[in-house]
């Protein structure tokens, strides 16, 4: 799909066309630096895979989410794009995968970026060019062992905003039967089958309106893990709150700038502890984080039948000037004291 026809002002968060992508593949415990950048670049295209490679049986799968767009400067940014190099090695790592080398990685999504460069939308839009790496066990194999090969591909897709209707404060709903993880799982990176797990709750919940779940922990069924994929922030009394991070919980990159932004603001950020849903449901203002989510006001949140409105359904004033500085920082309106910024070109 030519740029021009695309509508960026209108443009639903979701898989539209790119025209190149990155797939690399090695021997398990080969060398990642081995397979050139500029010889992995391809059209976009369906892969070809065997039956039985071992992303199709037994899920061995991890991938990132990331942004690239045109800042106010004109340049083409990315948001603190090495926190995701390390997160995705982490996801690697525990799937029996072998993690990719930072610098790699970056260079393949930078290389996978600059070829779909006439995708990206001019400044001030809100649209971006979503980022999709994903590392995966494609070699064939019956035992449950990890992939003789892997494969690690890169494609990108054109999006406007994640939830639907812009800036206000949307409707979430408390999931009382699922969980997302619990202690020793794999909560805490980003493997393909958390997702998988994911999708019976939350298909419930948008089909009855709600923009999310929310997930209890495991153990209590009484803390407040998850929002969905974003990470769950509550204002009571003029202190911010997140859930501690356990392990069952996805480290979010968006959920660490904002608690850094939050404390240099000399806001209270409490972050250390389990937060009970009942103390959460006090709260003045809620919000849930992440590189699609950004900083989303959360309006309402039901349970067993009961909702609990906050600030009257509207977007709180902590929560507009948290998402108005990140926002801020990642667009180059405002000066990055932090270095976030991800230059790509
Ligand atoms: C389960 C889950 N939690 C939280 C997040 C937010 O993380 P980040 O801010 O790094 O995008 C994501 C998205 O990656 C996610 O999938």
């Amino acid at each position: 799909m030519p740029s021009a026809k695309i509508d960026f002002a209108n443009l639903p968060f979701g898989l539209n066309a790119s025209d190149v992508m990155f797939v690399a593949q090695i021997k398990k415990g080969g060398e990642w630096r081995s397979v050139p950048i500029n010889s992995s670049l391809f059209p976009f295209q369906d892969l070809s895979l065997s039956p039985a490679a071992q992303v199709i049986h037994y899920g061995q799968t991890g991938f990132e989410g990331g942004k690239a767009y045109r800042s106010s400067k004109g340049r083409i940014v990315s948001f603190r794009l090495e926190e995701n190099a390390k997160r995705h090695a982490r996801t690697s790592a525990r799937i029996a995968l072998t993690p990719i080398p930072a610098d790699y990685y970056l260079e393949a999504i930078k290389a996978t970026v600059l070829a779909n460069k006439h995708l990206l939308a001019p400044p001030g839009l809100g649209a971006a060019l979503y980022l999709r790496p994903t590392h995966f066990g494609s070699g064939p194999q019956l035992g449950v062992a990890p992939a003789p090969v892997e494969t690690f591909m890169v494609f990108v897709s054109p999006v406007g905003p994640y939830f639907k209707g812009g800036f206000t404060g949307k409707p979430m709903l408390v999931e009382e039967n699922y969980r997302r993880s619990a202690p020793g799982l794999m909560g805490d990176v980003k493997v393909g089958g958390n997702y998988a797990g994911s999708l019976l709750p939350g298909t419930r919940a948008k089909a009855n309106d709600f923009a999310e779940v929310i997930y209890l922990d495991a153990m209590t069924g009484k803390n407040v893990e998850e929002v969905g994929a974003a990470n769950a922030f509550f204002v009571v009394n003029g202190v911010l709150y997140t859930p501690k991070l356990t392990g069952t919980i996805l480290p979010g990159i968006t959920r660490d700038s904002i608690i850094t932004l939050a404390r240099d603001m000399g806001i209270k950020v409490v972050d250390d502890q389990p937060l009970p849903l009942k103390f959460a449901l006090k709260a003045d203002e809620a919000f849930c984080t992440g590189t699609a989510a950004v900083v989303t006001p959360v309006g309402s949140i039901a349970k067993g039948g009961k909702k609990t409105t906050f600030n009257n359904g509207e977007v709180g004033p902590l929560t507009q000037t948290l998402y108005e500085t990140l926002v801020g920082i990642q667009e180059e309106r405002i000066p990055d004291p932090y270095g976030w910024v991800y230059v790509i070109g």
